[in-house]
């Protein structure tokens, strides 16, 4: 993995890696699977099976009140869960789809509303994984958030999926996930497009597309509930500084100087956001296995494009319960 100094070798438990007809087969039998995608993985089950989609959140150990993404193949799968089309919808999911941006949208009542946590309003993807995609052709349309446990950071990787679900959970194996970020959320929202979630699209590009800045949650009323819960935390306790370190573990970047530090974790080149975004969900995960009590987090960068989205990710790690 380029720029991360530790060691940490992948290995894979065949058992658990499944092919593309076992995954349909298992989705059918109303399990759940972990599926890749471009941002992160995630775990899913059939639309219509409300026994499993029941599991996903007993698994995550995720409440209730957080709804989930509804994962299609293309545009002819989205027009049945939707009650209306918002403006700009066509030409949002044209140029982004198949990519990671969520559009939330008035739901039809095909959709269950434990997928919807009652909200009237459903999430909607395209994922870019030519793996999944060919599953949601077969299988139809999927719902999944991130495979991770609730409140941790999300999984990057099989291995990741295994660490948090078991050796013997059942993987569609699609390598590392390209973006290493979950996806962009757009709620449309008193008649225009409102930013619900930082993700791998960076909010400036979606601006300049759209023409307009981008309203976003406030803590009182988040666009997206998952916002209320706490988010990508490891089990070790983060502290953002601007300072310089002495004696601490750091989590830094490459070609940055830490004096006397005693254990640097490096996340990549600030000169190549994409790479720090790829790496960061496994560096976090990484410090919890080595059992590292107490990290400092060189915030000390721009945070601008992808990395205003890592920025907020790491904050959110490192104060689990603020609910902004
Ligand atoms: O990149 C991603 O989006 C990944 C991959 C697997 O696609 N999925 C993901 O799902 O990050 P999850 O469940 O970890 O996060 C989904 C977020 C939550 O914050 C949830 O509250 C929000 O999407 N969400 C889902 N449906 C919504 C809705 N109808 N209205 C508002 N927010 C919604
Ligand atoms: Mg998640």
């Amino acid at each position: 993995m380029p720029g991360v100094q530790f060691n940490s070798p992948i290995k894979y438990n065949p058992l658990m890696h499944i092919e593309l007809d076992q995954a349909i087969q298992l989705l059918q039998d109303d399990l759940v699977i972990a599926i890749p995608t471009e941002t992160v993985y995630g775990l899913a089950a059939l639309l219509s099976s409300e026994s499993a989609i029941g599991s996903i959140f007993t698994l995550k150990n995720r409440p209730a009140k957080n709804p989930l993404i509804v994962h299609i193949a293309d545009h002819s799968q989205a027009e049945p869960l939707m009650r209306t089309k918002p403006p700009f919808f066509d030409k949002l999911s044209d140029r982004y789809w198949p990519g990671p941006l969520t559009l939330v949208v008035p739901a039809s009542d095909q959709v269950p509303s434990i997928v919807r946590a009652g909200l009237p309003t459903v999430g909607l993807r395209v994922p870019n994984h030519p793996l999944t995609r060919a599953l949601l052709r077969d299988a139809g349309p999927l719902v999944a958030p991130s495979a991770n446990i609730s409140g941790r950071p999300s999984s990057t990787c099989p291995n990741h999926v295994e660490n948090d679900f078991g050796e013997n959970f059942p993987v569609l194996s699609g390598g590392s996930c390209d973006k290493g970020l979950e996806s962009t959320i757009l709620v449309f929202n008193n008649g225009k497009w409102e930013l619900g979630r930082l993700g791998a699209i960076p909010r400036e590009e979606l601006e300049s597309f759209l023409g307009y800045s981008l309203n976003t949650s406030s803590s009182e009323k988040p666009l997206c509930p998952g916002q209320h819960f706490q988010h990508y935390s490891p089990k070790a306790k983060l502290i953002l500084s601007k300072a310089p370190f002495s004696e601490d573990v750091v989590l830094g970047f490459e070609r940055r100087e830490y004096p006397n530090a005693k254990r640097v974790f490096v996340i990549g080149p600030l000169g190549d956001p994409e790479a720090i975004a790829r790496n960061l969900y496994h560096v976090l995960r990484q410090i919890d296995l080595e059992g590292i009590k107490e990290v400092h987090v060189d915030f000390d960068f721009d945070q601008e494009g992808v990395l205003r989205t890592v920025a907020e990710r790491l904050e959110k790690a490192a104060h689990p319960y603020a609910s902004s």
